[in-house]
């Protein structure tokens, strides 16, 4: 009987090795050695074999990431060094002026040794390990008192819950390790994680800075688990039980440890060299996955930052030369609401057109009220705006107010369409206007319903849809197809051949597969994905709409929430009476049984150079259709590269990690094979 229990734990630590390491080469190396197939094998043998034997279970399994019950508020935790700031250059001048000076306090002429690192633009915080194991996490806070936030830091992957032993050598391990790093949304989770929300119908974040934050600060770990948060370590706090010389030697040791450390760093003699790092990684940024605010110069050796010190919370030895940023100020001329398909009411600022990173911008999402509240922003003031990446601009804050001012910025109480109650629950961010015949609800339908992704109806642009409504001849999602040449050249600005094409592409999209057909109708929490999901499980309109929660809850990746959305979706009457209309009119193709073919499924792809028979969105589109993921960064976890006419360094990275490369021909027939 001991024995066997023995037998047991060994078993079980065996397994959580052999997790632990998969987690590091995925998560740490980018460079994994198992499939994900084979990683969830060993996860569900590690349950099963802790389920069985509960005795077995440890607080550093792997199994034990998300365990917690949501907590009432965060604890504090009291920095045991603060965790300092760091002054700022905005051009090369003001870091030659800081060279100097630290050549001056060192009284040497000789090239300064720095430690040169990306400025991640996240959220800073501390991890404490323990003899190796993981025992607190916390925020930055006011760089003396952080927040307790350990347990949600535990459901990111790429924080160890325990610490590898470099080269077997448990001596190794530091008895007190804080280290300090930088939690951070992946561009690409960002994109995902937006997207979804917006299915979802919630407000959707400004910025993947913002969407880290609320992410690490949920009472609910199992919700921050859910999130794309990934982790880089930069900086050591307390460290007791082994002796490092440098920044860099720091940087290997924790990287040894199987922390994850950012592997564009590096060793830079002398002023100079810092320069063209940031001139590089300027260069780089728009490729990086991450969002970036800068370069870090950090002098590298700790002996003589100690002989620098500090000046109020900044140290002497280290600072931050900020990228140039993508902002500029222009006027909020008016904040309109807009509602949304399914009657969520969203504040977009008008603003006076303004050139940034080479383009115009006149609007805004002003994202919601508390928003809008905590920036206090009103109509005619004067904001800055900054475009940051790739993503959408937004307010940053008030620069000038407006004279006089306007007063504070109120959601109306009423539809600014159709003039019904809106409706908002106390304590909740959203306000809807609930009026199933709002004309800004139907109109947002129909674009949807038409959109790419949908019945990719082309020439049913915004304006002639917005007059379809308006007129009355589009009622329903289904009176699109009743729609004459007389009707349609009645309206403003349509020529008989325009009519004549748009009736031939509303014509042309009656042949449609069923997902299409199910996401086009616009039910809350169903995007694409959803969307084909059903398609698989349930194969005819028909049957989806008959389907209960319950059944709806065995389909993959449905939960409560999508399947209660999706019963009270067709419970509506009109709802069931335009998807029997539109059951008749369409032609709906039976979805292809795509399980267990998919060379897409799953599989990450990232696209350079152009392609000739698709956009990128398109194609983009055409891989999540297909269960696929497009990624803007190669890495050996990157499936394809599909590299169109004039591929970028991408296609040399995709060579020399590997990485499978399609041409535009190869992606056509993959994707045909998988849809
Ligand atoms: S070192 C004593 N390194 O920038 C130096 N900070 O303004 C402490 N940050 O709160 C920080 N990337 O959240 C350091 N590679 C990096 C960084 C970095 C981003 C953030 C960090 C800190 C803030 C300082």
């Amino acid at each position: 009987m001991r024995e066997d229990s023995h037998k047991l734990a060994a078993q079980a630590e065996k397994l959580r090795d052999e997790i632990d390491r998969a987690n590091y080469r995925y998560h740490v190396l980018d460079n994994p050695e198992i499939s994900d197939a084979e990683y969830d094998q060993l996860m569900r043998r590690l349950e099963a074999l802790e389920r069985e034997h509960p005795e077995l279970a440890t607080p550093d399994s792997p199994t034990q990431r998300v365990g917690a019950a949501p907590s009432e508020k965060f604890g504090v935790v009291v920095h045991r060094r603060p965790m300092m700031s760091l002054g700022n250059a905005m051009d090369a001048e003001e870091m030659r002026e800081f060279d100097k000076r630290v050549r001056r306090l060192l009284k040497s002429d000789a090239d300064v040794e720095y430690v040169a690192e990306v400025k991640l633009d996240g959220l800073g915080i501390e991890l404490v390990y323990e003899d190796g194991r993981l025992t607190v996490g916390s925020t930055r806070g006011d760089g003396i008192n952080g927040e307790d936030v350990t347990r949600n830091i535990r459901t990111i992957k790429s924080v160890p819950l325990r610490l590898r032993c470099p080269e077997h050598n448990k001596s190794k391990i530091p008895r007190l390790l804080e280290v300090r790093g930088e939690v951070i949304i992946p561009r690409t989770g960002f994109a995902r994680l937006n997207r979804e929300r917006e299915e979802a119908g919630e407000p959707v974040f400004a910025n993947p800075r913002n969407a880290a934050a609320g992410a690490l600060r949920q009472l609910d770990p199992k919700i921050t688990a859910s999130r794309p948060l990934d982790v880089f370590l930069y900086a050591p706090g307390v460290i007791e039980g082994v002796a490092l010389k440098s920044q860099w030697e720091f940087l290997q040791a924790i990287k040894a440890l199987g922390l994850r450390v950012n592997p564009l760093s590096r060793v830079c003699r002398g002023i100079g060299a810092i320069l063209e790092y940031w001139n590089e990684i300027t260069e780089k940024r728009r490729e990086l996955d991450y969002e970036a605010d800068g370069v870090v110069a950090k002098v590298n050796s700790y002996a003589l930052q100690e002989q620098l010190g500090e000046v109020s919370r900044s140290p002497r030895w280290a600072i931050a030369y900020k990228f140039k940023a993508q902002q500029a100020e222009t006027v909020v001329e008016k904040i309109e609401v807009q509602v949304g398909r399914i009657g969520s009411l969203t504040p977009v600022g008008k603003l006076r057109p303004v050139q940034l990173a080479g383009v115009t911008i006149s609007n805004t999402s002003l994202h919601n009220l508390d928003e809008i509240r905590r920036k206090d922003i009103r109509e005619r003031d004067t904001v800055l705006i900054e475009r940051a990446g790739d993503v959408i601009p937004y307010v940053i804050r008030v620069t000038r107010q407006g004279h006089p001012r306007a007063k504070p910025f109120e959601m109306p109480t009423h539809c600014p369409e159709c003039g019904a109650a809106i409706v908002h629950e106390q304590g909740e961010v959203g306000y809807f206007c609930v009026n199933a015949n709002c004309p800004a609800r139907m109109r947002e339908s129909i674009r949807h319903f038409a959109s790419k992704g949908c019945l990719d109806i082309e020439g049913l642009g915004d304006k002639l849809v917005a007059q379809l409504v308006e007129q009355g001849l589009v009622k329903e999602l289904d009176d699109l197809f009743g729609l004459t040449g007389e009707q349609l050249a009645g309206l403003e600005r349509m020529a008989d051949k325009s009519a004549r094409n748009v009736l031939d592409a509303i014509a042309a999209a009656r042949k449609t597969s069923l997902d299409r057909f199910i996401s086009g109708l616009g039910i809350r929490h169903v995007g694409e994905h959803t969307a084909r999901q059903l398609a698989l499980k349930f194969r005819t309109m028909d049957a989806l709409a008959a389907a209960t929660e319950d059944d709806l809850l065995g389909v993959r990746d449905i939960g409560s929430e999508v399947a209660h959305s999706i019963r009270e979706y067709f419970d509506e009457p009109r709802n069931l009476k335009t998807v029997k209309r539109l059951i008749k009119i369409l032609e709906v193709e039976p979805p292809a049984q795509l399980e267990g073919r998919g060379a897409v499924r799953d599989k990450t792809f990232v696209l350079t150079g152009t392609l000739e028979s698709m956009t990128r969105e398109e194609a983009e589109r055409k891989i999540m259709a297909a269960g696929g993921r497009v990624t803007s960064s190669v890495s050996r976890k990157t499936g394809f590269v599909v590299a169109g006419a004039e591929p970028g360094s991408k296609l040399k990275k995709a060579n020399d990690l590997g990485v499978r490369v399609l041409d535009e021909k190869g992606l056509v027939s993959i994707l045909a094979r998988d849809s």
